[in-house]
Parts: C-alpha cells; sequence; structure tokens
C-alpha cells in the first residue's frame, strides 16, 4: 500500500480514510476460546525515533518492518514537512533527506501526535534549529518536554516558548554530561532527542539516567549503523562521541513489544493457546513474570512466545515501573485479565497520572473496580457483560476489546481512532485467532 510518497499533505483521499476511520466501531462477542499463531508487527514506538534518526543521514535510509499505522502516516507527514521524501510501502519506509531543510513541526500533526517532537534532536543537529508545537496534555496525563528542553539547553541550545511553539537554536553543540531522569523516572522522549543532537556536537556526551526501554536500544543501533559513535547501548549511561558524518541505512525494526503483550492477554483472557511469532520475550520480562503469577503458561518457543491457560488463575499486585519494569503500556490490559480473576488484585500506575480512564468503561461492562489515586482495586468478576464503550486512549482501547473477548454479548468500542494509531489490523489478527470481531460503521 503506498501513502502520497513526496507530498507536502495528505492527500484528499487519505483525509476521507482518516474521517472515516473515526466514525467506525470494533464490535466483539465475547466467548471464543482464542487458538491459533499471530505475527507481531514492527514496533510503532522504535519506528518513530528511526524515522526521526534517517533525517541526520547524508544519503537516503531503508526502515523495514515497519507497521502500518496512523502515527507512522503522520511522522511520514512531519518529514514532508521538513523537506524529506517519504514513501511507504509493504512495511518498508524510504526516505530521502536531501531535501531536508525545513526546521518546524506544526501544530495540526504534533495535536495528532506527539511523538512528532522526536524530529526536534535531529533539526537541531543537522540545521541548528528546531521549532516544534508544544505538546500539551491529553488524555493519560500531563506530557511535559521539560527533561527534553534541559538536555538540549545543556548541549548548548537557546530554547523560547512562544505563541505555543518551542524554537530552539544553536550555531554550534557543545558535548555535556546531562542527568536525564525526571519526577516518573527516565524519559523515552528526551533520551531520543538528546542523542540525536549529541551526534552533531563537538566533543562528548555523556548521558546519565537515559532510558533504556527497547525503543531507545533500537535508535541507538540504528545511530551506529549510521555511523555514530555511541558507547553503552542498552545502559542508562550513554556516550556520544560527536561530529561524526553520518550516512543512510537499511534498518529493521524490532518487533512491537506492547502489541506482543496485548496478544499475550488475549490468549490468556479467552483460556486460550496462541503463539505468538516474532515477540521478543527478552523485552517482556516483566510481563511474562506477572502472567505466570496469575497462573498463565508462557512458553518461549523457537519462532516466538507461546500463551496458554492450563490451569485456574489467582490475583495478582501489578505496579507499573520503568523498563525494565511492567510497562505503562501494558496497564490497561493487564487490568482487563485481572477483572475476571477471582479475589483482589492491586494495579498502580506510577507513569502517566490520568491512565486510568478505561476503569469506568470497564465497570460498565460489570468490572468491579475502585480507583484511589494510582492505584487500582481490581475485585474479579465472574462474567463481564457487553456494552458501548468509548475508548480514551491507545492502549484504553485494547484493553476494552480484551474485555469484550469475555463479555457476554457484544461490546461495541467507539472512538477506535486512537486504535488505528497503534495496532496494525488488529481485528484481522483477532479474528484469524477466533475472535468474533468486526469493525463497522
Ligand atoms: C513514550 O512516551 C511512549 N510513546 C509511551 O507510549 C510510553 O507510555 C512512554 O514512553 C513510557 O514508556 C512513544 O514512544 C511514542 P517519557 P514518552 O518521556 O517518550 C515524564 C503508547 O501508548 N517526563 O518516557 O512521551 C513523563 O511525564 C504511548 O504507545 C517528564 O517529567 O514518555 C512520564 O511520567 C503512550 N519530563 C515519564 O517522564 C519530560 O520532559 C516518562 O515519559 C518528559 C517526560
Amino acid at each position: 500500500m503506498i501513502i502520497c510518497a513526496c507530498e507536502a499533505r495528505p492527500c484528499a483521499s487519505v483525509v476521507k480514510l482518516l474521517r472515516g476511520f473515526s466514525l467506525q466501531k470494533i464490535s466483539v462477542k465475547g466467548g471464543n476460546v482464542l487458538k491459533g499463531s499471530v505475527e507481531i508487527s514492527g514496533s510503532k514506538n522504535a519506528t518513530l525515533p528511526v524515522m526521526a534518526a534517517v533525517l541526520l543521514g547524508q544519503t537516503p535510509s531503508i526502515i523495514r518492518n515497519v507497521p502500518y499505522l496512523n502515527d507512522i502516516k503522520t511522522m511520514a507527514e512531519v518529514l514532508r514537512k521538513l523537506g524529506a521524501k517519504a514513501s511507504l510501502e509493504d512495511h518498508t519506509l524510504a526516505v530521502d533527506p536531501s531535501g531536508f531543510n525545513q526546521f518546524e513541526a506544526p501544530y495540526e500533526l504534533v495535536k495528532t501526535m506527539r511523538a512528532s517532537i522526536h524530529s526536534m534532536g535531529a533539526c537541531l543537529a543537522r540545521l541548528g534549529e528546531a521549532k516544534v508545537s508544544l505538546p500539551g496534555g491529553c488524555a493519560i496525563g500531563a506530557r511535559p518536554i521539560d527533561l527534553h528542553l534541559k538536555g538540549l539547553e545543556q548541549l548548548g541550545a537557546t530554547i523560547t516558548i512562544e505563541h505555543g511553539y518551542v524554537h530552539a537554536k544553536a550555531s554550534k553543540l557543545k558535548g555535556s554530561t546531562i542527568y536525564l531522569a525526571g519526577p516518573h523516572g527516565p524519559s523515552l522522549g528526551a533520551t531520543v532527542n538528546v542523542v540525536m543532537a549529541a551526534t552533531a556536537a563537538e566533543g562528548t556526551t555523556v548521558i546519565e539516567s537515559a532510558s533504556i526501554e527497547p525503543e531507545v536500544e533500537d535508535l541507538v543501533h540504528c545511530l551506529i549503523a549510521m555511523g555514530a559513535q555511541i558507547e553503552g547501548n542498552g545502559t542508562s549511561k550513554l556516550v556520544i562521541h560527536g561530529k561524526k558524518t553520518l550516512k543512510g541505512v537499511d534498518y529493521s525494526v524490532i518487533p512491537d513489544r506492547v502489541e506482543a503483550g496485548t496478544f499475550m492477554v488475549a490468549a490468556a483472557i479467552t483460556r486460550g493457546d496462541v503463539l505468538l511469532k516474532k515477540a521478543n520475550a527478552d523485552q517482556l520480562s516483566a510481563v511474562i513474570d506477572k502472567l505466570r503469577q496469575i497462573g498463565v503458561s508462557v512458553e518461549v518457543e523457537v519462532d516466538g512466545i507461546r500463551v496458554k491457560c492450563t490451569g485456574d488463575y489467582k490475583p495478582v499486585d501489578v505496579m507499573v515501573l520503568p523498563y525494565p519494569g511492567f510497562p505503562t503500556d501494558m496497564q490497561a490490559q493487564i487490568m482487563a485479565l485481572l477483572a475476571t480473576v477471582p479475589g483482589n488484585s492491586m494495579v498502580t500506575e506510577t507513569i502517566w497520572e490520568n491512565r486510568f480512564m478505561h476503569v469506568f468503561e470497564m465497570n460498565r461492562m460489570g468490572a468491579d473496580i475502585t480507583i484511589d489515586r494510582s492505584h487500582a482495586v481490581v475485585k474479579g468478576v465472574k462474567q463481564l457483560t457487553g456494552a458501548p464503550v468509548m475508548a480514551s486512549d491507545l492502549r484504553a482501547s485494547a484493553a476494552l476489546i480484551l474485555a469484550g473477548l469475555v463479555a457476554r454479548g457484544e461490546t461495541l468500542v467507539q472512538r477506535i481512532y486512537h486504535l488505528d494509531r497503534g495496532y496494525e489490523n488488529i481485528e484481522q489478527k483477532l479474528s484469524a485467532l477466533g475472535a468474533d470481531i468486526a469493525r463497522i460503521n
């Protein structure tokens, strides 16, 4: 499938398509046990930084295993706004950065996808200037960028915030030692921006308390393949020796660990038996450990991870923590499972202060969940019942579908434009495993 290659704006048919998506709903009729195998797509959150990184290359790049998602289309638009060419076909994105000479990511794009901010580090590195609309808050909480700005300032950028835009300028970037954690731990996005800017800085940059999420590790792998000199990949201390000329790359992004985790829960909640092909168990340790504590069988096989139900489930407590802890992006999904497990479980969210919006919708499906600040007490119920529900964010959408898979009757998930930002063909994949699921207008 090709999306409006090399254009400054989405073509009329894409705009129409996106509008159409927002009116659609997902219908799930619960009760089917999922069986079979599913292939995990490329990681959205790994592809987005890599798309920004290839702007640093002097020559064109190819990015493979790219998921076909609305967020990826939006990021491709950002690249085009910046003057690069980007075209996606068969999960392969070709980017030619030779025309990259613009430094502004406009409000229209940032408001639909905050990861547009990943372009800041690359613009600063290549053009000495970056202007990005301030992301603001969203359904999961405040989305501050103070750590991004602190890191770039320490590299020598001058930052001004005016008219809703953050404007960073640097005639020369200079290596520095930067402590990059905030009140909730390290920041994926800030690490992405600072690493990219540091590749163009004079001298050495040391990032202390860098994010060690697999998506950052993947970005650093890609930058190294482009010629960057970076030590400590996969650790919280990254050492970047700057001022290297970077070249284009042919790079394949990692599989999506959150999609994999979501399908693991789908298998578990329906008491099924599913092989997740291409899923990387090393990046899912905390999720696998929690599922095993619940009583789900999780086995690592040659071509993926097999998840099946072999007995009764028991309640557990889940505390969201920065990687390698239990991921916030799996919190809503595990809660859907715990809502069906007899006994009391507690889920604590520590990263995003407002990421419990799915609770109210799950309760409308018969779940018994109460919230006390950052804690949700989940009393497992015997049976959820289908209901019309409203998705508040990407992972909440997935969690409501998971709940729908075991609810009696029909669940109609609305506002599924969130889902289309982050799950490739989710209804086709679930349907192939035996779910009764369909997209309807
Ligand atoms: C990334 O967001 C992911 N998004 C999120 O996934 C994910 O929830 C998050 O990392 C944590 O894993 C993408 O990769 C596109 P952060 P990001 O900067 O980079 C605080 C999904 O569903 N913070 O690591 O924006 C922040 O408030 C999405 O796919 C600051 O205080 O997250 C949060 O508490 C949702 N100051 C914590 O750090 C800053 O300047 C982690 O945020 C930046 C962040």
